[in-house]
């Protein structure tokens, strides 16, 4: 298959020396990408910036705002037979980027922010994507019913749903617990690590793909 997957924070600039961004490892996206390159998939890794290695075999295009991979995302997505999102997409931006440093002045500041595009829940209507689409979802609360709605808004065949609030896993950690959230069934995965899970997750898509093609 030609898979993409998109992994890591994205990085909303402020002003020269400054920006907004999230917790996002990139861990989960990248031992993605490096298990399905290991199946012998052909990989486009797009990605925010972390401190990770480029897995073997990977295509990769780097990426810093929501925007940009939403632009990639776009670009690509009508070559692929599946697509991963594990990206942590920024869901907001400055409404303005300062061209010069912001000077420290009144007791407080406020920043006005404007929603960035979700890449993802554009990808079936807009772009007509007809593959094996897979989301995550990450959620601090109600994590089924929470996932079970993106499953739907946004036309995935999986969501993989895990609580970001729970210590030592899911953001910036090795281990992960999640939640596999078809439009049928749940299935709860125990906690393991982020390396070992990934080969069975693609396991998964792989036969969602063989399903949806057959
Ligand atoms: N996603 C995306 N583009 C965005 C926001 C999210 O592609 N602008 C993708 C993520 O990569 C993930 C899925 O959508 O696969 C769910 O992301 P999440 O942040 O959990 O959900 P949101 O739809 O952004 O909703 P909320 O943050 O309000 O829970
Ligand atoms: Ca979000």
């Amino acid at each position: 298959m030609r898979v993409l997957v998109t992994a890591g924070p994205t990085r909303e600039a402020l002003d020269p020396v400054r920006y907004l961004t999230n917790r996002s490892s990139g861990k989960m996206g990248y031992a993605m990408a490096d298990a399905f390159a290991r199946a012998g998939h052909a990989v486009l890794l797009v990605s925010g910036p972390t401190q990770l290695d480029i897995p073997e075999g990977v295509d990769f295009l780097p990426i810093e705002t929501a925007e940009e991979m939403f632009d990639a995302v776009k670009r690509y997505i009508g070559k692929m037979d599946a697509a991963v999102f594990a990206a942590a997409v920024a869901d907001y931006r400055p409404a303005v980027v300062s061209d010069q440093k912001i000077k420290k002045t009144g007791e407080t500041l406020t920043l006005e922010l404007v929603r960035t595009p979700d890449i993802l829940g554009s990808v079936r209507g807009d772009f007509g994507f007809t593959g094996t689409l897979v989301g995550f979802a990450a959620e601090t609360q109600n994590l089924q019913q929470n996932a079970r709605e993106k499953l739907r808004k946004k036309g995935c065949d999986l969501v993989i749903a895990n609580d970001v609030s729970k210590p030592g896993i899911g953001f910036d950690s090795d281990r992960n617990e999640v939640l596999l959230v078809f439009p049928e069934h749940v299935e709860a995965l125990p906690e393991d690590e982020k390396h070992h899970l990934a080969p069975r997750l693609v396991r998964e898509i792989e036969r969602l793909a063989a399903e949806r093609a057959s």
